[in-house]
């Protein structure tokens, strides 16, 4: 007869246990919203893990009810499904964690693939200077106070030949930065293997999140509904808020909102 073990099995640092294989990967031509697509996908039924990646979105979904717009072809359009295992109270709490490892992983991933390193801005920016390269939604099914799925959804700005007037002073994209054509497809392949290692350990992510975050110790303006104020971003919490000092001395805590880097970092 097998022996009872004397040491008990390590407790397992996943929340969202069974992601550390990220796929299949679903390639669309045209979607309104690969968010969309697949939170709908995974009301039916759909596995966590799985990719879909669209050429051309006619309604991406940006931050705070905004839209996200890229031509076809010029950027890699992606959501990844992953269902919680675990107590929905702890799974809950731990979605911030799924977009702070994304970004980490896409800010590798572009170094790997175009050779250059991206500053990551609260929430989940990735930044060259202060233009935008990349920007990330994460949608979440509750039911019945239950987390049933996240959608991590992935916009970056990869192959592009020339900007709309309303983002000419503000976004840039990966072939720009560094002077060559980069493929969708190689970032996208480097990103789903480091997202797949950082998935299966979240315990550095958020210590690694706060050494990386380019807006911490960095003059920001915060823009809110109805009100901005300037400050210093001076940390953030274990919720994933950040927390800025006011000049008038108070320390505020942002949940959700728009922060401006003022000093290019
Ligand atoms: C932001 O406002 O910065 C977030 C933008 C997120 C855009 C991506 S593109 C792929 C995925 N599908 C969507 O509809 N939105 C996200």
């Amino acid at each position: 007869m097998n022996q009872p073990s004397a040491t008990p099995p390590p407790e397992n640092p996943n929340p969202f246990p069974g992601t550390s294989c990220l796929g299949p990967i679903i390639r669309l031509a045209e979607v309104d919203s690969t968010n969309r697509y697949l939170l709908d996908a995974a009301r039916a039924g759909e596995a966590s893990g799985t990719v879909v990646v669209a050429d051309h979105q006619s309604a991406g979904r940006g931050r705070l009810g905004r839209t996200w717009e890229a031509p076809a072809g010029a950027s890699l359009l992606m959501s990844v499904l992953l269902r919680p295992e675990i107590a929905p109270d702890i799974t809950i709490a731990s979605v911030h964690l799924l977009t702070m490892a994304a970004g980490l992983a896409m800010a590798d991933a572009v170094e790997a693939v175009a050779g250059f390193a991206p500053i990551l801005k609260w929430p989940n920016d990735l930044l060259v200077g202060d233009r935008k390269l990349c920007g990330m939604l994460t949608e979440s099914e509750i039911t019945d106070g239950a987390l049933r799925c996240v959608v991590v959804g992935i916009g970056v700005n990869v192959q592009w030949s020339d900007f709309p007037a309303e983002l000419v002073e503000t976004a840039t994209a990966c072939n720009l930065v560094s002077g060559r054509d980069i493929s969708r497809d190689e970032l996208l392949e480097e990103f789903v293997e480091r997202y797949s290692v950082l998935l299966n350990d979240l315990n550095s992510v958020l210590s690694d999140y706060r050494e990386r975050l380019g807006t911490l110790n960095t003059r920001v303006r915060i823009e809110l509904a109805g009100e901005a104020f300037e400050g210093i971003a001076e940390g953030v919490t274990d919720d994933g808020s950040l927390e800025v000092r006011t000049d008038g001395g108070a320390l505020r805590c942002i949940t959700a909102g728009d922060v401006v880097h003022l000093r290019p970092v």
